[in-house]
């Protein structure tokens, strides 16, 4: 979703140094981009419809900032992309959020003349009005931000100086030899230091030359700079020799999760807690989701105890049963999901225990959190998640052992399930075969029951979002209550067929989507007539779900490449979801 970046650089380079921190937060995805800096006591501003081009040059200049958009308010357009200008173009403004009193604060303005359809350029306006009083622009932004309602972040610039506030939305600064800087994701600030100042709600930061001042956002009262060192390794844009992100993050996920058997016992305290507890809600979006799900069967069939999930955005309408002593566990790569960020904000209020099982440290999640558990998987910069699902299950999977007790098991089918992925990789090109025969497919639908059942709905969701070929998946045992009327002559259909308690009822189901005519597509460990293609994944227990989900990953990946479309970029997807 959209990023943002500032710099007030010593070596006279903001232009660029705003550029490449925007392509260092492109992955977050974004429809247009822009990037302006002072030049003879104006703005000028490049913007542009589309991805950074690569190797961009620019002007120098001291001070600049930059946006990657991904349009809400008003169309994809050059006019609606950021940054926004005052009427003299010199206060320049860029915006991560929703101002969602708008158009009643539009009404505030008198004699200017705007030229977008979004709600961002009413902001610098208004800023433009206060700075014009006051002189100060943080005074200015102040004011202005108080009478904002919803999650923004503003950073503003005036050419000297640079404000930003927040609240909801993600700001990071930072302190380096050749600037100070500003922007919604740490990975930009890296390239040039590793002392970052994580903005939180209502907070006002004021750059300038000498360096970096915080406030609280209401009363302008001076705040103490605390910089949290991180030991995070700058993740620029290194495919190693992989086409794409995804690809490559496909291929790391056996490392991840030896990583995660070896670091095992970082469950443990949260496995206790979860005991302890009164009742336990896993929270996520998406794919996050569905690892949450596949945690409420992991739970009751290695620890016979009973945990709840609801999709972030639901979570507000189930609340009401949460009290102090529930455990509340969001589950979330980026840690920055606003519909998980409001159900943790939520069960705050009530008292419940936080924990963020996330990937990102410093995140909004992880700051929020009582208790954290790192998913460790290492920066996912393609949109899809691929090892970051992998890593939330493995880490369902050591949960649900270490609270049954036996830890140990759970290390065990983890190292398996690492071993078998490789396999399945190595056989990476039967997959794309198939892509091949698939990619013309209307539809393609999955099934599964128990464990599988989440998987199901994973692959769809793996296929759908970067192949754009409709795909859902359903629990085999769903089929006779509507679902079969789906399936045609022809039609796709995967069937996960693991060796565990729904093996014979899934064959079941693929033997009645057959007798319609499908095209039957087993996964499983072993091959039966019922099926027109058979891909072997060895059955790992438990952890089976792991090996078997990389066949959906690389077969959306490579149906996404027949296509001709780009993995790592899906129409319409952020990877951050910070507004609603
Ligand atoms: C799909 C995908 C999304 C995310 C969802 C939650 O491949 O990646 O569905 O899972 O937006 O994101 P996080 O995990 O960052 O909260």
């Amino acid at each position: 979703m959209c990023g943002i970046f500032g710099i007030i650089s010593s070596d006279n380079n903001a232009p660029t140094s705003t550029y490449k921190g925007l392509l260092d937060i492109e992955y977050r995805g974004y429809d247009s981009w822009g990037v302006a800096f002072l030049k003879d006591n104006q703005f000028k501003i490049e913007k542009e419809i589309g991805f950074l081009p690569k190797d961009k040059t620019f002007e120098s200049a001291e001070v600049a900032v930059g946006h990657t958009r991904w349009a809400t308010h008003g169309g994809v357009t050059e006019l609606n992309a950021h940054p926004h200008t005052d009427c003299d173009k010199k206060i320049v403004l860029v915006h991560n959020g929703i101002i969602e009193n708008y158009l009643s604060l539009k009404k505030e303005l008198i004699g200017h003349k705007l030229i977008s359809e979004t709600d961002t350029e009413i902001a610098v306006h208004l800023i433009e009005d206060e700075y014009r009083l006051t002189g100060d622009l943080k005074k200015a932004v102040s004011n202005v931000f108080k009478k904002v309602d919803g999650l923004n972040a503003f950073v503003v610039s005036n050419g000297s100086q640079i404000v930003a506030v927040k609240k909801g939305s993600p700001v990071v600064a930072g302190s380096a030899a050749n600037g100070s800087i500003v922007a919604s994701d740490p990975n930009a600030i890296l390239p040039h230091t590793n002392k970052l100042l994580f903005l939180e709600d209502n907070d006002l930061i004021e750059i300038d030359k000498s360096g970096i001042k915080l406030f609280d956002a209401h009363t302008l009262l001076e705040k103490d700079v605390k910089y949290t060192d991180v030991d995070w390794k700058y993740q620029g844009a290194d495919l190693a020799d992989f086409p794409h992100f995804m690809l490559k993050e496909i291929y790391e996920q056996p490392k991840v999760l030896l990583a995660l058997a070896e670091n095992a016992s970082a469950v443990t305290e949260i496995a206790e807690d979860i005991k302890k507890a009164y009742g336990t809600y896993f929270v996520g979006c998406g794919t996050a989701s569905y690892a949450c799900l596949t945690g409420v069967y992991l739970f009751s069939k290695i620890a016979h105890r009973h945990v709840n999930f609801s999709i972030g955005s639901e979570f507000t309408y189930i609340q009401d049963y949460i009290k102090k002593g529930s455990l509340v566990a969001a589950v979330s790569q980026s840690g920055e999901t606003i519909d998980v960020v409001e159900p943790f904000q939520i069960a705050k209020r009530k008292e419940a225990t936080l924990v963020a099982m996330t990937n990102v440290i410093g995140s909004t999640l992880y700051r929020m959190a009582d208790k954290k558990l790192m998913l460790n998987a290492g920066p996912e910069k393609a949109v899809a998640g691929t090892k970051s699902f992998t890593s939330m299950v493995a880490n369902m999977i050591l949960l649900a052992y270490a609270t049954a007790g036996d830890l140990k098991a759970g290390v065990e089918v983890l190292e398996k399930s690492a071993k078998e992925i490789e396999k399945v990789l190595e056989k990476a090109d039967e997959i794309k075969a198939l892509a091949d025969k698939l990619h013309t497919s209307k539809n393609i639908y999955i099934l599964g029951r128990g464990l599988s059942y989440p998987l199901a709905l994973e692959a769809a969701l793996k296929i759908k979002e970067i192949s754009y070929i409709h795909a859902e998946g359903f629990a085999g045992g769903e089929l006779k209550h509507g679902v079969i009327a789906l399936i045609e002559k022809n039609t796709p259909v995967i069937v996960f067929v693991p060796n565990d308690e729904t093996k014979h009822a899934i064959l079941a189901s693929a033997q009645e989507v057959k007798a319609r005519g499908a095209f039957v597509i087993g996964i499983g460990e072993e091959e039966t007539e019922v099926f027109d293609y058979f891909f072997r994944v060895a059955d790992t227990g438990a952890s089976s779900i792991l090996p078997m989900v990389v066949f959906p990953q690389l077969l959306s990946y490579y149906l996404t490449v027949k296509l001709g479309l780009n993995p790592d970029k899906p129409r319409n997807l952020a990877k951050s979801v910070v507004v609603k």
